[in-house]
C-alpha cells in the first residue's frame, strides 16, 4: 500500500523524524519517495498501523492512503446514510484550482452520493487546503473523508486522509500546563516530540532530559510510552515538571510508564547521583540547554559569545558525565543554538562540545536539521549523536 505524509514547516527535520519512526517500528520492507511538499511511503502495513505511527509524530500535518481513482474513495462510503466530506489540493500550479473549480468537484461528489440515496454535506477549504481545525471540528474523518488531490509536475494522484495532527493535544501541552517558565525558554511541544522520535527507541525505553525546565520532553516522552528521567539545577523547575506530569496523568492515559524528576547540576555533578544514574538503563538523552532569555532583536556579538560559552560548558560537562555513567548503546538528540547578531549568525562547533568518543549519526551528517520561525533571533540546530563503540 502507498501512503502520503504532509510535513510541517521544517522539512528536513520532519523527514528525519519519519525515517526514524518508520525504520524503528516497521520490520517488513518499506520504501520512501521524498518530494519537496510530501513524502510517499510504500509498505505492506495496513492503515491502522500507519495511522498509529503517524499519531506519534510531531513534524507532520496529515497522512493518508494513496488512491488511483476518486470513485474508490466515494464507493467506500456506500454503507453510510450521511457523509461529511471535504477536499484539499496540494499543487505547484494553484491557478489550475480556482475556488469555483473546487466547488464544482465537491458538487459532483455530492450528486454521486445523492444518486445512491446518501445525504451528504461538504466543507469548503478557505484556500486550497482544509485546515486541520476544520477537519477535526467537523468530524470529517469519522463521518466521511477528506479527499486529497496531489498535482505536481503535471502528475495527478489522489489520496484519502487517515489522520491529522492532534493540534488540540499540542496546544494543551504548550498553553494549559500548570507550570511554565517563559524566561528560561520553553521547547515547542512539536519539536520536543520530533527530538524524542529521532532517538528511534522502542517503547518502554528510558529517556533522560538533564535540563528539563517545565518538562516538555518528559511530557511528550511519557505520552509516547517512554519512561522518563528529568533533572534540572532549579528546584522550582523540578517541582514544576512534577506538577505538569501529574496534570498530564489526570487527563491522559499514561500506560506502563514511570518517571523520576530530581535536582541535578550538570556543572557540579553530585557523585551519588552519578552512581544512581549508572544503575538506571538510560537509552537516550533529549535536551535543550539554557540559551539565555527570550531575544527580540539581533544581539551584540559579545553577548552571543557569552551565551554560547555557557552552552559549551553545559554540554561538555554533560557528555563527561555520560561517559562516567558508562552507557553502552546510547543516543543523544541535542539542541545547539545559533544567535542572530549584528555581524551575522553565531554558533558553537560540535567539536568543542563532544569528545572523540561521540559521532554524529552518519545518515544525518550533511543535513541541516533545525527549527526556526522566519523572524526568530535564535535558531535551534538539532544534532543526533551516538557513542562510538
Ligand atoms: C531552555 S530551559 C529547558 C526548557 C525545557 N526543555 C522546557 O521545555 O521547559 C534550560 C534549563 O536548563 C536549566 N539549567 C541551567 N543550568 C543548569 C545546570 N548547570 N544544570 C542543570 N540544569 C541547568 C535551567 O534551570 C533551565 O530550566
Amino acid at each position: 500500500m502507498k501512503y502520503f505524509f504532509v510535513p510541517g514547516r521544517n522539512y528536513d527535520l520532519s523527514k528525519a523524524e519519519l525515517q526514524s519512526v518508520i525504520s524503528s517500528n516497521i520490520k517488513s520492507n518499506f520504501n520512501f519517495e521524498f518530494k519537496p511538499r510530501y513524502i510517499l511511503l510504500t509498505s505492506s502495513e495496513g492503515p491502522e498501523v500507519i495511522a498509529r505511527l503517524f499519531n506519534r509524530l510531531g513534524g507532520f500535518i496529515s497522512c493518508g492512503l494513496v488512491y488511483d481513482d476518486i470513485d474508490l474513495v466515494i464507493d467506500e462510503q456506500k454503507d453510510k446514510n450521511k457523509v461529511t466530506f471535504g477536499i484539499s489540493v496540494h499543487t505547484d500550479t494553484p491557478r489550475k484550482y480556482p475556488k469555483a473549480k473546487i466547488k464544482e468537484v465537491l458538487d459532483q461528489i455530492k450528486d454521486a452520493f445523492k444518486s445512491r440515496d446518501i445525504s451528504s454535506r461538504y466543507i469548503i477549504p478557505k484556500a486550497l487546503l482544509l485546515e486541520t481545525a476544520q477537519i477535526i471540528h467537523n468530524d470529517v474523518l469519522e463521518k466521511g473523508f477528506e479527499l486529497v488531490i496531489f498535482d505536481f509536475d503535471s502528475r495527478i494522484f489522489y489520496g484519502k486522509t487517515l489522520a491529522v495532527q492532534d493540534i488540540n493535544q499540542f496546544s494543551m501541552l504548550e498553553y494549559d500546563k500548570p507550570y511554565t517558565d517563559k524566561e528560561m525558554g520553553v521547547l515547542p511541544a512539536k519539536l520536543a516530540t520530533i527530538m524524542v522520535n529521532l532517538l528511534g527507541l522502542p517503547v518502554g525505553s528510558t529517556v533522560w532530559d538533564p535540563f528539563c525546565g517545565s518538562g516538555t520532553i518528559p511530557l511528550v516522552s511519557l505520552i509516547n510510552g517512554y519512561n522518563v528521567l528529568g533533572s534540572d539545577i532549579s528546584a522550582d523547575a523540578v517541582e514544576g515538571t512534577k506538577k505538569n506530569i501529574e496534570w498530564l496523568a489526570s487527563s491522559n492515559k499514561l500506560n506502563n510508564v514511570g518517571f523520576n524528576i530530581f535536582v541535578y547540576d550538570v556543572l557540579n555533578p553530585d557523585n551519588r547521583v552519578v552512581r544512581d544514574l549508572r544503575k538506571t538503563s538510560i537509552q537516550g538523552i533529549a535536551c535543550e540547554p539554557f540559551m539565555g532569555p527570550p531575544q527580540f532583536k539581533p544581539l551584540a556579538p559579545y553577548k552571543a559569545e557569552k551565551l554560547l560559552a555557557n552552552v559549551e560548558a553545559l554540554y561538555s560537562n554533560l557528555f563527561e558525565v555520560l561517559e562516567k555513567i558508562r552507557l553502552t548503546e546510547f543516543k543523544a538528540v541535542i539542541v545547539v543554538p545559533s544567535y542572530k547578531t549584528f555581524n551575522g549568525w553565531m554558533t558553537v562547533s560540535l567539536n568543542k562540545i563532544l569528545s572523540k568518543k561521540w559521532r554524529i549519526d552518519s545518515n544525518l551528517i550533511e543535513k541541516d536539521l533545525h527549527w526556526k520561525r522566519s523572524d526568530s533571533i535564535i535558531k535551534r540546530n538539532i544534532f543526533v549523536v551516538s557513542k562510538k563503540n
